[in-house]
C-alpha cells in the first residue's frame, strides 16, 4: 500500500493539502489576515501544480482509493468497538434496574443477558474474520490502526471538552454508582490530587439530569453558610430578618445533587451534622436548627456526592477530620479514584495518560501541535510521577524512591506530582503559546515552581529519565540527588 511515510510525492501532496486547510481556516477566521490569505493562495497553486503532473495524479488517485478503503475499515472497526460497548451497557442495565429496585434478576433477564453476551461474541468473531479479508499487508494494518486511533482521539477530545475522559475506570465507577445515586444514596470519591474526582462528581451530577449545588471544603465555611441563615432584607419598606437557605437546604428541597468537594477539609462541627444528613433519603424529614427547627421534606433527586483526598498526614490539610463513622455512612458507595494507568507496570505504555495528553491539545480533526515522541515521553514522565507519588515502589519506579524513604514506607514524592490535571495544564500552555513555549521550558518552569526541595529533585530525575531538562536548569541534577528524608 502507498503511504505518505514511504512515498515522497505523496508526502508532499499530503503536507501541502494539510497546510492549505489550516491556512484557509485561519483566513476564514480572520478576514484581515492577509498573510494567511496569501499563504492559502500560494498553497492552492502549489497543490494544483503538483496534481497537474499525470504521474503524481495517478499516485495520488490510487492512494486516495486506498485511503478511502482504510478509513472505511477504521470506521467500521470503531463502530464495532462502540456497539460492543453498548451491548455491555445493555447487559449491565439489567443489574442496575434490579439494583435500583432492590431485587435480584428475573430468570428472563438472566436469559436475555446470556443472549446478549452470545451476540457480542458472535459479532466480534465476524468482525475479526472480515478484518482478515481487508488487511492484506503490514502497511495497511498500520494505516487502519492509525485511523482508528485518530477516531478514538476525536472521541476523547469531545469527552474531555465535556469535562471527563471516560477511561475504563471512570466508566466502571459511573456504571456502578448511578443506580445508588438515583436511589438518593450518598457517594464518596477518594483519591490523590488532580485525578479528576471533582470532574467525575460533576459529570455524575449531569448524568442525574440536574445542575448540582457545589460547596468547596476550602476556606472558612460554616454550617450556617451550608444550611442557611437569617439575613436582614428589606421587606415592604422595612428591614426584616429572613431565612435564606444555603446550598445543602436548596439541594434538599428542590431535589438536586449536592457536591461536597474536599469534604475532609470541612469544619468539624459541620461534619458532625453531616453524619445525620447522609442518612436522609427522599421523603424523610429534616429539622432545620438554623430556622427554628422548621421541618422540611427531602425531595426526590437529592443526593450527596462527596470528594476527599487520600489519608496521608503530610500531604493534605484536614484529612483527619473525617471520622470512621462518617466514612461508614457512604457504605458500599465509596470509590477510590486512581490515577490513569494505575494497573500498568513500569515498562508498559501509559495509554490513558497518553490519550488524555493528546486529547487535551488535539484540534477538531485530531491534529496535535507536538511530536508523537514528545507526547509519549511527557505521558510517561507523568505516569511515573503519579505512580511514585501514590506509593508504587515496584521495579522501575523504585529508582525514583530513596532507600531511606522506602524504609519509611513513604513515597518518593511527598507533595508534588505531574497529576493528570497538571499534565493537561502544561500541555495546553505549550499548545496555546503558538510555538513560544517549548514543552521542555514548560516542564522546567513546573519543576522550578515545586516548593518541596526533595520533590523538586525527584521530579527533575523523572523528567530527565524521559529526555527532558537536558539544557541548563535549576531542578537539581542526578549527581546531587541524595535524599535524606525530611
Ligand atoms: N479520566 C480522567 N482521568 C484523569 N484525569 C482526567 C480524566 N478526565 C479528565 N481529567 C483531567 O482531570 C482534571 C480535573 O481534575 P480534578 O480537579 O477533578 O481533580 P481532583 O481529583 O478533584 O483533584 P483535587 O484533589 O486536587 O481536587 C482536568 O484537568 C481533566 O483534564
Ligand atoms: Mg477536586
Amino acid at each position: 500500500m502507498l503511504s505518505p511515510a514511504t512515498d515522497p510525492v505523496l508526502a508532499e501532496v499530503a503536507e501541502t493539502a494539510r497546510e492549505l486547510r489550516r491556512a484557509r481556516r485561519v483566513a476564514r477566521a480572520h478576514s484581515q489576515d492577509m498573510l494567511a490569505h496569501d499563504a492559502a493562495e500560494a498553497l492552492r497553486q502549489r497543490l494544483d501544480a503538483l496534481l497537474a503532473d499525470p504521474e503524481t495524479r495517478e499516485v495520488v488517485d490510487s492512494a486516495l482509493t486506498e485511503r478511502a478503503s482504510v478509513l472505511r475499515t477504521a470506521v467500521l472497526t470503531r463502530k464495532h468497538e462502540l456497539s460492543q460497548r453498548e451491548l455491555r451497557k445493555e447487559i449491565d442495565a439489567f443489574a442496575h434496574r434490579a439494583g435500583s429496585a432492590r431485587r435480584t434478576l428475573l430468570a428472563t433477564e438472566r436469559a436475555r443477558q446470556a443472549e446478549l453476551r452470545t451476540k457480542a461474541a458472535h459479532a466480534t468473531d465476524e468482525h475479526v474474520s472480515w478484518l482478515d479479508t481487508q488487511i492484506k499487508d503490514a502497511t495497511t494494518r498500520d494505516a487502519v490502526l492509525e485511523a482508528v486511533s485518530s477516531l478514538r482521539l476525536r472521541e476523547a477530545r469531545s469527552q474531555l471538552e465535556r469535562g471527563l475522559l471516560l477511561t475504563r475506570q471512570m466508566r466502571d465507577i459511573i456504571a456502578e454508582s448511578l443506580p445508588a445515586l438515583m436511589r438518593g444514596e450518598p457517594m464518596l470519591l477518594l483519591g490523590e490530587t488532580g485525578g479528576a474526582k471533582t470532574a467525575l462528581a460533576e459529570y455524575l451530577s449531569r448524568r442525574l439530569g440536574r445542575q448540582p449545588e457545589f460547596v468547596s471544603g476550602y476556606g472558612d465555611i460554616s454550617s450556617t453558610q451550608l444550611i442557611g441563615s437569617h439575613e436582614l432584607r428589606p421587606v415592604d419598606g422595612a428591614t426584616a430578618s429572613v431565612f435564606v437557605p444555603g446550598p445543602l437546604l436548596r439541594a434538599m428541597t428542590t431535589g438536586g445533587p449536592l457536591i461536597l468537594d474536599e469534604v475532609n477539609a470541612m469544619p468539624a462541627e459541620f461534619l458532625k451534622r453531616l453524619n445525620r444528613v447522609l442518612q436522609l433519603r427522599p421523603g424523610d424529614s429534616f429539622s432545620v436548627q438554623e430556622n427554628a427547627g422548621e421541618q422540611v421534606t427531602v425531595a426526590q433527586g437529592f443526593v450527596i456526592l462527596a470528594t476527599a483526598n487520600e489519608q496521608t498526614p503530610h500531604r493534605y490539610r484536614g484529612i483527619d477530620r473525617m471520622s470512621a463513622e462518617l466514612v461508614n455512612r457512604f457504605g458500599a458507595n465509596s470509590y477510590r479514584v486512581h490515577y490513569p494507568d494505575h494497573t500498568r507496570e513500569y515498562t508498559d505504555t501509559p495509554v490513558e495518560n497518553a490519550l488524555l495528553a493528546a486529547a487535551s491539545i488535539a484540534d477538531k480533526e485530531g491534529n496535535i501541535p507536538l511530536s508523537a515522541d514528545e507526547l509519549e515521553r511527557v505521558s510517561r514522565a507523568a505516569f511515573i510521577s503519579q505512580q511514585v507519588f501514590s506509593g508504587a515502589h515496584g521495579e522501575g519506579f523504585s529508582e525514583f524512591v530513596s532507600t531511606e524513604r522506602e524504609i519509611d514506607g513513604r513515597p518518593g514524592l511527598e507533595e508534588s506530582v505531574l497529576a493528570p490535571r497538571t499534565l493537561v495544564a502544561i500541555l495546553q500552555k505549550v499548545a496555546g503559546s503558538g510555538g513560544l513555549i517549548s514543552l521542555d521550558l514548560a516542564l522546567n518552569r513546573f519543576v522550578e515552581g515545586v516548593m518541596h526541595a526533595e520533590d523538586r529533585q525527584v521530579l527533575a530525575l523523572i523528567l530527565r529519565s524521559q529526555g527532558f531538562l537536558a539544557g541548563p536548569h535549576k531542578g537539581g541534577s542526578r549527581r546531587t540527588y541524595a535524599p535524606s528524608g525530611r
